[in-house]
């Protein structure tokens, strides 16, 4: 059954939110980055936040307004995100949106690279950044409750059933992201639940609807006795 308009059920829980990319600096004036909007973190943000959570949303460089009622950090880097989450904690409900860059430039110059004419170009050498949404979900004190988004431009199900398990979160929202018109900085976008249960997927729709519906399913999760 729907919520009645009003209704808190996340009153007195708490909440942090990823979104949108990281950029992970080559030099002071280039990057690496994901594609991101942040739109649907930012939406799951205001979501939880209209049932009553108390949210601190974690969010790499975007150009959307801080949602209302919702305490914004904005940070650039993975490691930098990755510190921001832990400094929210604890919390009941982890929810990580973010498309975060796999690998930062291992040693970042503090001046700008040149080109120089008849010299080779430079190559980057890259180390891997930390699984913000492992760490968490792994980690103490663990939320009750963590889910993370996968978007996969094949086997979606099959990949997003993978992370599930490779990252011990309690909920995997999957994305095609190959999808014509998909959901990479559109305002809608077709996902699929995967968790512990099975898959349950859900017709398109906008993203600000995904996650009012995402926010009433972890509501009834966390009231739900643990199985
Ligand atoms: N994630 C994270 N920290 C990272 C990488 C990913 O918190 N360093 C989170 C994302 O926010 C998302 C989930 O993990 O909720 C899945 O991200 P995805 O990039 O799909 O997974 P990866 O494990 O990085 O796998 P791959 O990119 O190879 O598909
Ligand atoms: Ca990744």
């Amino acid at each position: 059954a729907l919520l009645s308009p009003g209704e808190k059920p996340l009153a007195g829980r708490r909440a942090v939110v990823t979104a949108g990319p990281t950029h992970e600096p080559i030099d002071p004036v280039r990057y690496i980055a994901n594609r991101s909007s942040g739109r649907q973190g930012f939406a799951i943000a205001e979501a939880l936040a209209g049932l009553g959570a108390d949210v601190t949303l974690v969010a790499g460089p975007v150009s959307l307004a801080d949602p209302p009622g919702v305490s914004t950090v904005h940070v650039e880097r993975a490691e930098e995100m990755l510190a921001a989450v832990r400094a929210a904690l604890p919390v009941d409900i982890a929810v990580m949106v973010a498309a975060v860059a796999d690998w930062r430039v291992e040693s970042d110059t503090p001046q700008k690279i040149k080109k120089r004419e008849g010299e080779a170009v430079p190559s980057l050498t890259l180390a891997e950044n930390p699984d913000i949404l492992k760490t968490i979900a792994t980690g103490t004190p663990r939320p009750a409750f963590v889910a993370g988004f996968a978007a996969e431009t094949e086997h979606v199900i099959e990949h997003a059933r993978a992370k599930l398990a490779r990252k011990g979160a309690d909920l995997i929202v999957a994305n095609d992201v190959s999808a014509e018109g998909g959901a990479m900085g559109g305002v809608r976008n077709t996902v699929h639940l995967v968790d512990a249960n099975g898959t349950q997927s859900w017709p398109e729709m906008s993203k600000a609807e995904i996650a009012a519906r995402l926010a009433e399913v972890i509501a009834k999760r966390l009231d739900a006795p643990t199985t």
